[in-house]
């Protein structure tokens, strides 16, 4: 944190990673310079917007169809059904909140060392314990590893070594969104073929944006994965479904009063609320209404009116007509699955056994 001159100063924790609130000081000696430590990862200056639209990362070696096709390793045709399967239960036994974790778990896999499946371990090839799972975006916040695991038993027992992780992860994700969370208004091929990663770090998860990021550092973080500002504002409608703890809601001046002191009601009792409190058990485009009615908890969901084209495209979405966002959202879910996937002769990679560790060689 740095501060600059004397008097009633206002300034920001310059943590990159958004995942701390930024705090008002009042009153320092001039010239006083404060370090303190950022979340795990995260690094202690913004980051600059790029002034360039990225190009789409490539997905080379992902097909659809891909268990069901020559261009996997071993054959295992029903392998997205299975899954399928296991994701319905899942919601169907332990609620929709289940499939928002499915899906934001995806995002963080692919965000952090690629769509690898690197998030779902607890123990890597290299020996540490400290794994993505324990970084300050992740640890006490993701849920759904249950799932995956469950998943992966269904396919190990039909498919031996056949289906990844990465992939389980991406399919899980796709049917929560699809057929479950948006009841079939989202529907979308994804193609597969991951690989998994035996490498997982703490320390990476910086590369994750924080509910208190501002407009520009969104903008990198996605662009930095080749993901552009239309992505940044159709995936976040995320949030229209699943819960958000307390301590990351935004105090932002021009939040609904109403909305705040309801909240503030519900955090008395409950360390999280719903994300979208208009329509909290669907996945569809309610968060743009809420964006623009200001309803929206983080700082993050709130910036995207802070640009003219981010703006607009709020708008278009809020509107929605032929249920354009439901589409495009499956498409950028798409785009965003391949993002850094590491596939058959990569290095380091394999198709692990059980989700949350790496094959111990000799298997590997
Ligand atoms: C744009 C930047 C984003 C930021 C800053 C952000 C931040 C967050 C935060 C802070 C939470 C609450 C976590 C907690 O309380 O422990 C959350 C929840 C959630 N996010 Fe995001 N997120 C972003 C983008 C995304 C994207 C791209 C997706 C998926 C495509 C997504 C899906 C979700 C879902 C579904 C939840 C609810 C999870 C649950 O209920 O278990 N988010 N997000």
């Amino acid at each position: 944190m740095a501060c600059h001159g004397g008097g009633l100063i206002n300034f920001t924790i310059l943590c990159s990673g958004g995942w701390v609130r930024p705090i008002t000081v009042v009153r320092l000696p001039p010239l006083v310079t404060i370090t303190i430590g950022c979340p795990n990862g995260s690094s202690e200056t913004p980051m600059p917007a790029s002034p360039n639209e990225p190009a789409p990362p490539s997905g080379a070696g992902l097909y659809l169809d891909y268990y069901n096709s020559s261009y996997s390793n071993y054959a295992c045709p029903n392998a997205e059904s299975i899954v399928r399967e296991v994701v319905e239960k899942a919601i169907a036994y332990q609620g929709r909140g289940i499939g928002a974790g499915l899906i934001r778990l995806h995002f963080h896999d692919c965000f952090v060392e690629g769509c690898d499946g690197s998030v779902l371990l607890n123990t890597t090839a290299s020996g540490n314990n400290d794994t993505e799972r324990e970084g300050a975006p992740n640890k006490n916040s993701l849920r759904g590893f249950d799932v995956i695991d469950q998943a992966k038993a269904a396919l190990e027992s039909a498919c031996p070594s056949a289906v990844s992780c990465a992939d389980i992860l991406a399919f899980a994700a796709r049917d929560a969104a699809a057929r479950n969370l948006s009841s079939g208004k989202i529907n979308y091929t994804i193609p597969a073929g991951r690989w998994d990663g035996r490498e997982s770090f703490a320390n990476q998860t910086g590369t994750l944006p924080g509910p208190f990021s501002n407009l520009d550092t969104l903008v990198a973080k996605f662009a930095a994965q080749r993901l552009n500002r239309t992505d940044l504002v159709l995936l976040s409608a995320a949030h229209s479904i699943g819960r958000a703890r307390c301590i990351f809601i935004s105090s932002r001046p021009g939040m609904n009063q109403t909305l705040v002191k309801d909240l503030n009601g519900e955090c008395q009792s409950n360390p999280s609320v719903n994300q979208d409190y208009k329509t909290p058990d669907d996945l569809d485009s309610q968060y743009y209404q809420n964006v623009v009615d200001n309803d929206a908890l983080f700082d993050s969901d709130a910036a995207l009116t802070n640009s003219t084209d981010t703006n607009a495209l709020v708008d278009t979405y809020r509107t929605n007509l032929m249920n354009k966002w439901e589409k495009d959202f499956g498409e950028a879910m798409v785009k965003m699955g391949k993002i850094n996937t590491k596939t058959k002769g990569d290095k380091g990679v394999e198709i692990r056994n059980q989700c949350w560790t790496y094959n111990a060689p000799p298997n590997y």
